[in-house]
């Protein structure tokens, strides 16, 4: 078990803050780190051309050790709906064949969907909820040689539901379908064998469990699709960017691996080097830690709030660091303005209460979120 890390936050004491599913705070060398980045765009001649590809690889190549991929393997991109985006332009997708996804599932990986199926004149499969919550059983009944594409998450952003990504691996490579994970939800506080899952592209934005900012994340691209099509076409992922006196002999060839991919001004100088602090934390933890940890405090809120009549996901059927709260009389009236009296900050999804601890929760944190139900039930 990891001690608790607030130290290392700027978390107010009065703060109960148990949602890092929406955002997480940033450590504060982290912030430190940006700051200081941002202060060299005054002195603009402290950044030298080096400075392009520095921290890009940097960040590139800590991302990869955390996936245990390569750093060939991973493009920079600022969000996950453009990472999907990569992932939608570069697979097969025939005229009735059809794009497997989960009810409910985040828009950015759905509206990515469906965009293609009106392009291509496929289908999309939705598969619903199953009441039991087995999310596995319920893909792998429907994962056939009709799907051409199955794109899904580690776990529900809504409450942490829980897929065994390398039994649908395994499934998709049988029946020929390309596999596409959202792992925003889960990456960094969840760990996955990227060797037994073999997705096909994985999309992964760093503000929430990367502990890093806004507006950068990462691609993993699978080699055999290292050779794709980009969605743009910018100088720096192009053959020899770094001589910047030659950039207009003009090339064919792009950067290795999955460089092509990269967004445009994926040089980031002001948060490069903030994600560089947090993955090189995540890292110094230990996912496998992060996870152990974070799974003993959600059960521990989950058993106090079962006492209190609320229901959660079987423990074997959710993700560990991610606890959705339901409420079988629904939303008990005034939730949200108890919470927020209290300071207490969870995101309330439906008739369920979404509570997503890290490091720099503690004891106390979750003493107040139960006292608030106590006091409401
Ligand atoms: C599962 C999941 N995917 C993606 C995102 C963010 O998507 P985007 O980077 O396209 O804004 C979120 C944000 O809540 C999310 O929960």
């Amino acid at each position: 078990m990891i001690p608790c890390q607030r130290h290392l936050f700027d978390l107010p004491d009065e703060i109960a803050y148990l949602n890092c599913a929406y955002m997480s705070p940033l450590l504060k060398r982290a912030a430190a780190a940006g700051a200081q980045a941002l202060a060299r765009k005054c002195r603009p001649w402290t950044i030298s051309p080096d400075d392009f590809f520095a921290d890009s690889e940097r960040a590139r190549q800590l991302f990869a050790t955390l996936l245990g991929a390569a750093a060939d393997d991973i493009a920079l991109v600022p969000a996950a709906s453009y990472g999907l985006a990569v992932a939608a332009a570069n697979l097969r997708c025939a005229p009735g064949a059809r794009i497997l996804l989960l009810a409910e599932q985040f828009p950015s990986n759905v509206y990515t969907w469906r965009e293609l199926a009106r392009q291509r004149g496929a289908e999309v499969l939705t598969i619903e909820r199953p009441p039991d919550d087995d999310w596995t059983g319920a893909v792998l009944a429907r994962l056939d040689e009709r799907v051409a594409i199955a794109a899904l998450p580690h776990c529900h952003w809504t409450d942490g539901g829980l897929l065994d990504l390398a039994a649908i691996g395994r499934r998709c490579r049988e029946v020929g379908s390309a596999l596409v994970l959202d792992v925003t939800q889960s990456l960094g506080a969840l760990p996955l064998d990227l060797a037994a899952v073999l997705p096909d592209f994985l999309v992964c934005p760093g503000y929430k469990w990367l502990l890093g900012p806004y507006s950068l994340g990462f691609l993993y691209v699978a080699p055999q699709h290292q050779d794709g099509r980009p969605l743009e076409q910018n100088w720096i992922a192009r053959e020899a960017s770094e001589d910047f006196a030659r950039l207009t002999l003009y090339r064919e060839r792009y950067q290795p691996g999955a460089r092509r991919f990269d967004v445009g001004e994926r040089s980031n100088f002001a948060l490069l080097p903030v994600s560089i602090v947090a993955l090189e934390q995540l890292l110094a933890w230990g996912v496998e830690e992060i996870a152990a940890t974070l799974a003993a405090r959600t059960a521990a809120i989950a058993a106090r709030a079962t006492a209190l009549g609320l229901s959660t996901t079987a423990s074997d059927r959710r993700a560990g660091h991610f606890l959705g709260l339901r409420f079988p009389q629904g939303v008990p009236p005034g939730l949200p303005e108890r919470l927020a009296e209290e300071r207490v900050h969870v995101s309330l999804r439906g008739a369920s209460l979404r509570v997503t601890p890290h490091l720099y929760n503690d004891e106390r944190d979750s003493d107040r979120l139960l006292a608030v139900l106590e006091a409401l039930l």
